[in-house]
Parts: structure tokens; sequence; C-alpha cells
């Protein structure tokens, strides 16, 4: 299969409108609905847990939320290394929080359908269900779907389980997270949430869970017994008190999409996020695609270079350092390409000078 070529493959207004609840609403209505949906998951949030959604609501959320949160899912399965993501592909999968069916409709998208387990969509809401069901069913009639309030029992196949949050973590508390975890009995689990100081605290919890259960981190981390450095120089480091590890996606999405973001005023071409992939045993061995230097945050561009902070696994530590990446060690295309980089992806590198302890100039394989 070409996965590369899925990688430009985005859901279209025209596509998933006729499996909207209600699929005659318009641009400007939907936009109209979209300002306020917003305002409750950025302003208001206190209301969430007991919010009640409408069939409009659903719909807008359906229409603008569901596109753009499926290139998370994207962006990081483009990250992992080929056979795990050959692995992913026949699990059975609980998306857990599943809304209209987001991360369901991601993960067949991403595989173009080619996939061989169940596929379970879990929401607490009945109208995101029914939306859910509506949208995987249509767009994906030949998939195993099946749709539950609860966690579903695990089922008597031999397939592995894939059990994704996706923005529904920062929804429940850490204990109700842990119980879901337990109860599914997942191979692997995938948090793709929003980019921010809270969901970040949460997930330090939910790794520390994953280290005392002797699970293993396949993304973003090199390893589970190195102690975060994000988190080891916040606690060290007055200036960095307020820091805190995420990726940013930064790309954009189909016109049709990107016209309701206007119409709404709310930007998705750049979407901080907290995604992590963990396996909840440590049978899989990591490759060294893992100890790549992977770029946490873009500091500055000169005529001649960029500079970025990256994590980085050197010799069993993991620290924060500066890459200092000349221009000229690039070709026009690489540079034009480095620019669009989406935080928190990885690269191979070639040291070309140390500067100090902590700063490096490198050339880095953007390309491969
Ligand atoms: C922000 S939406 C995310 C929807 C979708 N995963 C996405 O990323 O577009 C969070 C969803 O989690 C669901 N949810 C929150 N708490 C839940 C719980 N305890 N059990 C099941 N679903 C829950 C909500 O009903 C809501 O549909």
């Amino acid at each position: 299969m070409g996965f590369e070529s899925v990688v430009m493959m985005r859901f279209t207004l025209d596509e998933i409108k006729p499996f909207f609840l209600e699929p005659k609403l318009e641009d400007r209505k939907i936009a109209t609905i979209l300002e306020k949906i917003k305002v409750m998951y950025t302003i208001d949030r206190k209301g969430l847990p007991s919010k009640k959604w409408t069939r409009t609501e659903v719909s807008a959320y359906s229409a603008f939320y569901l596109t753009t949160n499926v290139a998370k899912l994207t962006w990081l399965f483009d990250q992992l290394p080929r056979e795990l993501k050959e692995e992913l592909r026949h699990c059975d999968i609980i998306d857990f929080g599943t809304g209209p069916g987001t991360y369901l409709l991601a993960f067949l998208r991403y595989f173009e359908g080619e996939v061989t387990g169940d596929l379970m969509g879990v929401d607490k809401e009945e109208l995101m269900l029914e939306q859910a069901q509506k949208l995987t069913r249509g767009l994906y009639p030949k998939a195993s779907l099946e749709f539950f309030q609860h966690i579903p029992p695990p089922h008597n196949d031999q397939n592995k389980r894939l059990l994704i949050f996706g923005n529904s973590l920062n929804e429940l508390s850490d204990h109700e997270v842990i119980g879901i975890i337990e109860r599914a009995s997942a191979d692997y689990i995938l948090f793709i949430e929003p980019g921010t100081p809270v969901v970040y605290d949460q997930m330090m919890k939910i790794r520390d869970h994953f280290k005392t259960t002797k699970g293993q981190v396949l993304f973003p981390c090199p390893s589970l017994d190195l102690a975060c450095p994000v988190k080891v120089r916040l606690e060290k480091e007055d200036k960095y008190k307020d820091d805190w590890c995420h990726q940013v996606w930064r790309g954009t999405h189909d016109q049709s999409i990107e016209r309701l973001g206007q119409l709404a005023k709310i930007d998705r071409k750049v979407m901080p996020m907290i995604t992590h992939l963990y396996a909840s045993n440590k049978e899989r061995v990591l490759d060294d695609s893992y100890t790549k230097a992977r770029f946490i945050r873009f500091l500055n561009e000169s005529k001649h270079a960029f500079l970025w902070e990256v994590c980085l696994l050197e010799n069993s530590e993991q620290k924060i350092c500066q890459f200092e990446i000349p221009k000229k060690t690039m070709s026009k295309k690489e540079a034009k390409e480095f620019k669009k980089l989406s935080v928190g992806a990885s690269f191979d590198y070639e040291q070309l000078k140390e500067i100090n302890d902590h700063h490096y100039r490198v050339k880095v394989n953007i390309l491969s």
C-alpha cells in the first residue's frame, strides 16, 4: 500500500455532508455554531461534562473538528515505523470518546479502508454515536463497525487491540483514564489530545502509569526509563516553569474546510497537540528510528540557518539541545519543506560541529 500517497487524502465537506445528522445545514449556519462550540471548548469548559449536544451542533462539529482532527492521526502515523503501522492496521480499534467517529474515520482513511480488525466507537452521548454510525457506515460500508456507550468486553479473536483517546482524556479524571485502560486490556494505547499544559500534566501521570505497569512508550519519547527532559528542566529552572512538551501540527486542510474556518474565524492551520503512543508490554523492540533527534521547538530563522530545540537521546542520556541547521546544507526544496515542519517530527542528523555542550551545528536528513 502506498501510505505516503494517503497523506494528501483529506475529507471534503461535500463528501461527508450527506451523512450528517442534518445534511441540509448551510455553511454560514455551520460557522455560527462553530463559533459557539469554540467558546465552549476554550473559555467555558466547565459546562462540558453535562453538555447535551443538538443535531445541528453534532453536524457542525463533524464538518470542522472531525475533518481537521483527522490530520493529526495522519501526521502521527507518518512518524511511525512501517512495521508498527502494519501491526496497528490489523488491530481491533476502540475509539474512546469517538464523538462523530473521528478517529475511526481517520484510521480507515489512513489505510484506505484496508483494515482487518473490528472498529468500535465508544461515547456516552447518544447523538454522537448516531452521527458516528451514520458517517462511518456511510463512508466505509464494508468495515466491521460497532458502537457502545461503555467499553465493550474483549472479543474472542486473536487480534491485538488499539485503544484511542482522541480529545477525550481531557474530559476525564486520571482515575477514570486508568480504569478505561485496564478494562480495555489493549495492546496499544494512543492519545491525541489538545496541546495544553493541563493535558501535559495529565499525560505525565499516564506516562508514570505505563512505567509502573512495565509498558513501553513508542511515541514521542525514546524510553520510559529516562525522565522527560522538559519536565526535569521546568522543575529546575524558573524561566522554564511554564514550559510543556507538545507537538504542533502545521498544514492546510481541504479548501471546503478552510473556507468554514474563515467563516467561523477559527484557524486550524496550526494545531497544538499532545500525542503519545504506548504499548502495554515490552514485547515490541524499538528500532533505531526512535533514537533520532525530535524537533520540539522552533527558535529562530536567520538568513543562514534554522535554530531548533531538539530532544535527544545521547550516551544513555535524554537531553534538550539546540540544533543550528545551516541552510547551505539543504537544497532549496528541502529548505522549503523545513519551513513547513510540524513540531514533534524526528530526523536523522549528522553533527558538523559541537558549539558547546548542548548546542550543535548539524545537517539533517529531511527527505528520507
Ligand atoms: C471533544 S469530543 C472528541 C470527539 C472526537 N474524539 C474528536 O477528537 O473529534 C469528546 C467526546 O468524549 C465523549 N466523552 C466524554 N466523557 C466520556 C465518558 N466518560 N464516556 C464516554 N464518552 C465520553 C464526549 O461525549 C465527546 O463526544
